[in-house]
């Protein structure tokens, strides 16, 4: 049984908790695509844990985990995370395996992210600073180097030299900050001699799984909306974000998908720049006075609206949405009035699905079902049926709306505040 999970909208839908809360049912969990640039946040009884690149998975101790070569890898920052995992108790050794084609991000990744998010001005993407697109970029341009060169000392060292030489003609000439490679040589030879008992060919152990009849959860990162191909391009990260990309960046082959869940905020949350036309900042005032929606990664406040069913139809088209687990449900507690989109008027036309160009979705208002509010405390509630009434008539609403049924229910952030239809 393997089952992907993949956000529904601009990411921090609340994967990492929906993903521990499933990992009870399953063997192994996979990332597959995106970086540290992902902040997943579980809590395990009173303790919090902010994940970016280890599966959520880790927490349960019979739970095998894997990074997929479809990721980007800061080994720095992933040794960094490891240690810290250890540190709290938790044991990686024989669990966690990080895919040797991983392509590696490297400090001059971090240097051109920042730089062009400087140069850009009042285009920047808002990007989280972690090199993620200058990474990819490298990818797809063939000059990268990957987590399997981390297992050579001499060849890293010339793979290194060689492309710093490269990389700091661009940076001098838009009078950006240089890199140094002995540095980067000493902190990645480090970082390569903790990392290499986990380097291994992940596609091949995730076949492996799947013919042992193991069942394994595929964790999405980021979210639909920021997928590069089908999100709101530019503003968008640079991975497939969506179900498709779950399987090219860990080798599950397409046919041995058994379920595609999609995870949900019950409102709409957005990290970085670029159009959000159901963004409401009286929401997103209410929402931070409460402590809510500051960013794992960043810590950055992140901009909130309302339900966006244009958008959310079109994941549900997009990844094959079996079913949803929607979380903060509670973030919506206090309101008399909670808004869903329905579809957008744009120059005198009713559209159903998003414009590609991005100002024409700048320009879209959007057309709101009005549900009233149920105005009281949802955090202790652990049954569909104990659901206030107007809470369980917005839950069908979005259902007959989305034309998905929600699966499961979150209303806090713990393990325990979450339940199934
Ligand atoms: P992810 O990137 O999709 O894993 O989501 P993040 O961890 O970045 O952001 C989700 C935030 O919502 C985290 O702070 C979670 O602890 C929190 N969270 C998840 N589900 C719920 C819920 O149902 N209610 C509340 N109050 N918080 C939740
Ligand atoms: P999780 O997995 C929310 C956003 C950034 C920026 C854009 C590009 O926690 O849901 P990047 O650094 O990837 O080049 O930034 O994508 N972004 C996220 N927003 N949650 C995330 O991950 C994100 N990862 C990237 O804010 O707008
Ligand atoms: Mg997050």
């Amino acid at each position: 049984m393997n089952t992907l999970l993949v956000g529904a909208q601009w990411g921090d839908e609340g994967k990492g908790k929906i993903v521990d809360v499933l990992t009870e049912q399953h063997d192994a969990v996979v990332r597959a695509q995106g970086g540290n640039n992902a902040g997943h946040t579980v809590w395990v009884g009173p303790r919090k844990y902010v994940l970016h690149l280890v599966p959520s998975g880790i927490l349960r101790p019979d739970c095998l985990c894997l990074i997929g070569h479809g990721t980007v890898i800061d080994p720095l920052a992933l040794a960094g995370e490891i240690k810290a995992l250890h540190r709290r108790g938790i044991n990686t050794k024989g669990r966690l395996f990080i895919s040797d084609r991983a392509h590696l991000v490297m400090p001059y990744h971090r240097v051109l992210d920042l730089g062009r998010e400087a140069a850009a001005k009042g285009k920047k993407i808002g990007t989280t600073g972690r090199g993620i697109g200058p990474t990819y970029n490298d990818k797809a341009s063939r000059v990268g180097l990957r987590a399997g060169d981390l297992l050579d000392a001499d060849h890293l060292t010339a793979s290194i030299r060689a492309r710093v030489k490269e990389v700091n003609v661009l940076a001098k000439h838009h009078g950006w900050d240089t890199v140094h490679s002995p540095r980067i040589i000493i902190d990645y030879c480090a970082a390569g001699r903790f990392l290499a008992p986990y380097i291994t060919d992940t596609a091949l152990k995730i076949n492996t799984l799947t013919a042992r009849g193991k069942k394994i959860l595929f964790e999405g990162a980021q979210g639909t909306l920021l997928d590069i191909d089908c999100g709101t391009y530019p503003y968008v990260t640079s991975s497939n974000t969506t179900a498709a990309g779950l399987c090219t960046g860990s080798g599950l082959p397409p046919n041995r998908v058994d379920k595609i869940i999609g995870a949900l905020k019950a409102y709409t949350s957005r990290v970085g720049e670029g159009p959000f036309p159901t963004e409401a900042p009286d929401l997103a005032d209410l929402l931070h006075a409460l402590g809510r929606e500051f960013g794992a990664t960043t810590g950055r406040p992140r901009r909130c609206g309302w339900l966006d069913a244009v958008l959310l139809r079109y994941a549900v088209a997009i990844n094959g949405i079996d079913e949803f687990a929607i979380t903060n449900l509670d973030g919506l507690d206090t309101l008399p009035v909670i808004n869903i989109a329905t579809a957008y008027r744009l120059r005198g036309k009713t559209l159903t699905a998003p414009p590609a160009a991005i100002e024409d979705l700048y320009a879209c208002q959007p057309v709101y079902q009005t549900c009233e509010g149920w105005q009281s405390d949802t955090t202790k509630i652990r049954s569909f049926n104990q659901l206030p009434p107007n809470a369980r008539a917005y839950l069908r609403a979005l259902e007959q709306i989305l034309g998905v049924n929600i699966k499961t229910i979150s209303v806090g952030p713990r393990r325990e505040q979450t339940f199934h239809t």
